[in-house]
């Protein structure tokens, strides 16, 4: 019988792995779970039977394809794959796919909900202020940033999107104003919202000189990555610059020493929380069984990432 496992370090909510097992059963499947697990031998144990995979943020390279012997299809559940390496997967003959959208309201909401926190000085008593009539940039117009667009013009704040990969009139439909560069993105926006993936041309591509054009009172909201910041420049821009804020869904490897430094100049939650609702857990989840079931009974490969 064809074995599905969802593999997740940090498990979906419980409703979602009902919708999940349902998918799976009905289809004639059966269904593993491996949530929380401590070490790479239980997941490597795990896989070794399995024909399909669902995983989040779980990390799935050669070990584990080289563990996997029967698997031939791995779904992350979610929108970003730099945690996947594909290279090695493409090599043991692996389709690897992901489930664009599903989370991406989820994000959204959380990189509002920041703003508010850094608007308001976290809480703290004193007085903030409000994101009406205030310039946000959107750095880069995939789901989740549309849906920080939408979120935000409802906040009544005055947004603008730079993507070179999206073309200039979806973000315009969209009623956001079209940025052509970073560079100015940054220098025009007291709010700037980061949804680009990690990819080469982007990892460590935020760092000391964007940080520092930014307006009086610059707030950086990342929910996208953690590689994508320069944390040597950042840790140097909010020294040199005591009006700045950095607030992350992403951790970076120096929290502990920014949150030492700067206090509540910066906020981090101490785990990846944008996609952790039981919507975008069942959204996710159960796209991620579907597209396993398509792909064994009629070949579709619709969401495929590799080649
Ligand atoms: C994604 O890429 O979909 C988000 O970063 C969510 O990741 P998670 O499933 O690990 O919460």
């Amino acid at each position: 019988m064809t074995k599905v496992l969802v593999a997740t370090e940090k498990p979906f909510a419980a409703v979602a792995v009902d919708g999940i097992r349902k998918v799976v059963e009905d289809a004639g499947f059966e269904l593993a779970l491996l949530e929380k697990y401590n070490s790479r031998e239980e997941l490597l144990k795990a896989v070794a039977d399995a024909d399909a995979l669902i995983i989040r943020s779980d990390k799935v390279g050669e070990d584990v394809f080289a563990a996997a012997l029967k698997l031939k299809i791995v779904v992350r559940a979610g929108a970003g794959y730099d945690n996947v390496d594909l290279a090695a997967a493409t090599a043991h003959g692996v389709v690897v796919e992901n489930t664009p959208g599903q989370n991406s309201n989820a994000v959204a909401e959380l990189a509002l909900g920041m703003m508010v926190m850094a608007a308001r000085n976290s809480y703290d008593g004193t007085s903030g202020s409000e994101l009406m009539g205030k310039t946000l940039g959107i750095q880069a117009f995939g789901q989740v940033g549309r849906n920080v667009a939408r979120i935000a013009k409802g906040f009544g704040m005055n947004v603008s999107a730079v993507d070179p990969y999206c073309p200039a009139e979806v973000i315009r439909e969209a009623g956001v104003e079209v940025c052509d560069s970073v560079a100015d993105l940054y220098r025009n926006n007291k709010y700037v919202s980061v949804n680009i993936p990690a990819t080469p041309e982007t990892i460590k591509s935020i760092g000391y000189d964007l940080l520092m054009s930014m307006p009086k009172g610059g707030v950086v909201i990342n929910t996208a990555r953690k590689e994508v910041i320069d944390e040597e420049g950042l840790a140097k821009a909010l020294d040199e610059r005591a009006d700045l804020k950095y607030f992350a869904d992403v951790k970076p490897d120096s929290a502990a020493e920014l949150t030492e430094r700067f206090g509540n100049r910066v906020f981090f939650t101490p785990k990846k929380m944008g996609a952790q609702t039981a919507e975008a857990n069942i959204n996710a989840g159960i796209a991620a069984a579907r597209q396993i079931v398509a792909y064994f009974k009629e070949g579709s490969e619709r969401f495929r990432v590799n080649k």
